[in-house]
């Protein structure tokens, strides 16, 4: 059925000197019982992937260009990610969407030329509070999954993450009811567009203010498969109860 993936997005966050939280990471997880990625900045994909060789945790990027190649300074290829040992990569994260203007056809875009290089791609959608207070949760999220998510995908190419946009970074947490009525509608929406087969294992994970502290009410919560996790993914110590929680969910 659904595999279940912890997910770190450290953002712009991280060097060298965030090495030995990986370290510690891979010494504790020697045999994870769900899938485990680490996405750090592009800076920090080969070194990550190289201390990470041989364990079970894997790595991804947080963007990539639609593009195989080409004239766009400062992007990034996915076949360039997979050079750096991505096996992953975020599409349309709500800083993207906001920072640099992503539509989600160009979302759809990236997620076509991921795919086609062989990455999973974890396309975020999520509402903003003026969204959720004027009841178009749903439908802002129906609009970003049927625009976002490229057609011709198998559920091994895809995972969904629902980050709400005022509760990433903000400590707030919707409640589990709402998190239930949003995955619950997701995963509703992916198996009427691709079929049971396909809509049923296409991870959905949660993320926005996930702690160790909060995670296993997340997780507790229908069709929940799992969290992107931001500042909470950047030390070993604060992390790991997280993957925890979700091991024994
Ligand atoms: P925080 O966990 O810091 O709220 O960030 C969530 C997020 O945006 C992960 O992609």
């Amino acid at each position: 059925m659904v595999r279940k993936l912890a997910a770190g997005n450290w953002k712009m966050n991280g060097t060298g000197a965030s090495l030995p939280e990986v370290e510690a990471l891979k010494a504790a997880l020697s045999e994870p019982s769900v899938d485990v990625l680490i996405c750090p900045p592009a800076t920090m994909l080969s070194r990550l992937s190289d201390a990470l060789d041989g364990s079970a945790i894997v790595t991804g990027g947080q963007d990539c260009h639609a593009a195989g190649s080409g004239a766009h300074t400062g992007d990034i290829s996915a076949d360039m990610l997979r050079d750096a040992g991505a096996t992953h990569v975020i599409l349309g994260h709500s800083e993207r969407r906001t920072d640099h203007g992503e539509s989600d056809a160009d979302v759809r875009a990236k997620a076509k030329s991921a795919i086609a290089a062989g990455l999973r791609a974890v396309i975020c959608v999520g509402e903003t509070l003026g969204e959720r207070e004027a009841a178009n949760t749903l439908s802002i999220i129906g609009g970003q999954l049927a625009g976002s998510v490229p057609d011709l995908v198998t559920a091994d190419r895809l995972v969904i993450a629902y980050e709400p946009v005022w509760a990433i970074g903000t400590g707030k947490v919707p409640t589990t009811d709402q998190i239930g009525e949003v995955h619950d509608f997701i995963r509703a929406e992916l198996e009427k567009r691709f079929g049971s087969g396909v809509g049923r294992s296409v991870p959905i994970l949660y993320g926005g203010s996930v702690k160790g502290s909060n995670a296993a009410k997340i997780f507790a919560v229908s069709n929940v498969n799992g969290a992107l996790v931001g500042g909470a993914s950047l030390k070993a110590a604060d992390f790991l109860p997280i993957v925890e929680a979700l091991q024994a969910s």
